[in-house]
């Protein structure tokens, strides 16, 4: 969950360790510290707080130039927010500087160790007593590779380090296990970073780690080898596809507002080349083959937050288009029981980062059980679709924002997109009926765009309800879903109590809630296409209406029936009820953003939470 970056050249370090560590302060933003060689030593400053308060320290008070750095901003596991806690960490008499992501979970044993050797700590932190060892093993070999390799066969837990020696002025030495480690090949100098974010704006050639791999930079060198010293040339080297701009914030407020307004963007790039006259084709070498599709007999979709509300939009139409049952779990859930899994079941696992810890374990439990596994990915070169048998990636572009609003598209129109292509391979669907699908995808954008224009309106509305402290959200079939994505969203961002229920669950306890003034969003399903859960879902509103709710319904353009009903009603535009999911969310999102905005909350960086969870 922390930003890692490390640089070798002729930069000056610090100002490239604090742009990478900007771009990854999504990562974690309780504290932050860089470390550099130069003259013979380390210098190092960190601090508790977000990056600005170690820039104001840097700027008050300058490290001397160098081209040698490694920098990290922080999610506190072990041990506070403060000073002593962030990172880098001395090890070596000072002469050595460590960062880590991840959790090394024998710390409290190797403290002891070193403590009984006479090591003084200065942190409460797991990370201290990996540096202090990896100082003392350094001192016996003068070796900083060889060190870290020594170093890391006393770990146990999930950790990528990156450590720096005074005695080596133009060296930084890397591992990984489970836990990611991107390389970045400049000419005449090198990169380290969590995710390509650290290094995207000098240099778009990339690398990942494999796990269990140690790797030392120099500005002309690139070495990489398994934790035994077996030299490793197999890893594959890819180019970023986006440029660095995609994660500035440009000129939006924040990088929510933009992310949000770039849906139409996510959603047309993820689908508009796998169209082709009207079936979609997805890319051969990272796809099963048609034999292989052919003899899935059950699918499991395995997912963490937003990206689980997104499976279960998926399911309806996976399970419609192909007939083949399909079942949503959460990554974390599906982990620790021992569910029915055949190598005929496709476990499918939906992740923005690539790297969530849950998910990825599940899917590395579901091959152990013999599963095949496809990952639907945003981000290249992350781990889950590296472990993988195939990949669908999709087009969002970087998402930098903690909460998740374009990705979630995406990430819903990457399973229709898979969905329509395993059922055209298993003959569920006729080319006609997969056109009509896929004329209604392409037409997705310009309707997103549309549904953007209920900004104002929205706005309007979080204003109105700026001091509200309970929100409810219903809906049925899709909208169900959606009803949770549009409660996560709000408990994020505007820390209040926010539920989402199914409509046909309000009866068996929820109506409970529901006292004069209570805000419910219900959203609508179509009453052209879905009119017997249109009617159900008017007569809830009723219920609600009877006993003093105030409704906000999303519901469908013409859709008149909810009018009589609701305070305020944000619409979305006529589509197949499959791809309602993708439209009635947006309302949502926006609302979520401008709710927290009229309560002055910063909404990209919320309180306790990290973009990628990448520990359990
Ligand atoms: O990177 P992932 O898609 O695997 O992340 C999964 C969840 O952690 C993520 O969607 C989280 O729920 C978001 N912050 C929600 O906005």
């Amino acid at each position: 969950m922390c930003g890692i970056v490390g640089y070798v050249g002729s930069r000056d370090s610090i100002e490239v360790l604090l742009e990478g560590l900007a771009r990854l302060e999504y990562r974690g933003y309780d504290s932050a510290g860089v470390a550099v060689v130069a003259d013979g030593s380390i210098d190092m400053r960190k601090r508790g707080g977000k990056l600005s308060v170690l820039r104001e320290s840097l700027d008050a008070d300058v490290l001397p130039e160098s081209g040698t750095g490694v920098g990290h901003t922080r999610w506190a596991t072990h041990g506070g927010p403060t000073d002593e806690n962030a990172h880098p960490h001395l090890g070596d008499d000072g002469k050595l500087a460590l960062i880590h992501n991840g959790i090394i979970e024998n710390f409290g044993e190797l403290r002891a160790e070193l403590e009984s050797a006479g090591e003084a700590f200065e942190s409460e932190t797991d990370t201290e007593a990996a540096a202090l060892m990896l100082g003392r093993i350094y001192r016996e070999t003068g070796d900083l590779t060889l060190a870290m390799r020594r170093l890391v066969a006393r770990l146990e837990g999930q950790f990528t380090l990156l450590a720096t020696h005074a005695d080596h002025p133009q060296l930084v030495v890397g591992a990984d296990h489970n836990s990611p480690l991107l390389i970045g090949f400049g000419e005449g100098e090198n990169f380290l970073g969590s995710d390509v974010n650290a290094f995207v704006k000098y240099t778009k050639k990339a690398e990942a780690l494999g796990n269990n791999q140690i790797v030392t930079i120099t500005p002309d060198s690139v070495n990489v080898t398994d934790f035994d010293g077996n030299v490793v040339t197999d890893n594959k080297t890819f180019e970023i596809s986006w440029d660095a701009a995609a994660s500035e914030k440009g000129g939006w407020s924040s990088f929510m507002a933009k992310e949000i307004s770039e849906g139409p963007e996510a959603v047309e790039n993820t689908v508009r080349s796998r169209i082709k006259d009207g079936l979609v084709r997805l890319d051969e070498s990272e796809m099963f083959s048609a034999d292989v599709l052919s003899q899935i007999d059950r699918i499991v979709i395995v997912a963490c937050g937003t990206a689980s509300y997104s499976a279960m939009v998926g399911k309806y139409a996976i399970e419609t288009w192909t007939k083949l049952p399909v079942e949503v779990e959460l990554a974390h859930e599906f982990r620790y029981r021992e569910p029915a899994v055949t190598q005929n079941t496709l476990v499918i696992s939906i992740s923005q980062s690539g790297e969530t810890m849950d998910t990825k374990m599940a899917v590395q439990y579901a091959k152990q059980l013999g599963a095949r596994t496809l990952a639907i990915c945003n981000t290249q070169g992350s781990t889950i679709p590296r472990e993988s048998d195939a990949v669908l990636y999709l087009h969002a572009g970087p998402e930098v924002a903690v909460a998740s609003t374009k990705a979630y598209l995406a990430q819903v129109v990457g399973q229709f997109l898979f969905g329509l292509h395993l059922a055209e391979v298993l003959g569920t669907m006729s080319d006609g009926d997969i056109r009509e699908i896929t004329d209604a995808l392409l037409a997705l954008p310009e309707q997103l765009r549309q549904t953007l224009e209920t900004g104002k309106e929205v706005r309007e509305l979080a204003h109105w309800m700026s001091d509200t402290r309970s929100v409810l959200f219903l809906g049925r079939h899709v909208g169900y879903p959606v009803a949770l994505e549009g409660a996560l969203k709000l408990k994020e961002i505007s820390y209040i109590h926010a539920e989402g229920f199914a409509g046909g669950e309000l009866k068996h306890g929820p109506i409970a809630l529901i006292e004069p003034g209570q805000v419910v969003f219900v959203v609508v399903p179509s009453s052209r296409t879905q009119p017997t859960m249109h009617s159900k879902i008017v007569s809830n509103i009723q219920e609600i209406k009877a006993r003093g709710a105030r409704i906000i319904a999303v519901a469908e353009e013409g859709d008149a029936a909810v009018m009589p009903y609701a305070d305020v009603v944000l619409r979305y535009g006529t589509t197949n009820p499959m791809l309602a999911g993708v439209l009635a969310v947006v309302p949502l999102h926006l609302f979520a953003l401008e709710l927290a905005t009229a309560k002055g909350l910063d909404v990209d960086q919320p309180r306790n939470l990290a973009k990628s969870v990448t520990v359990e």
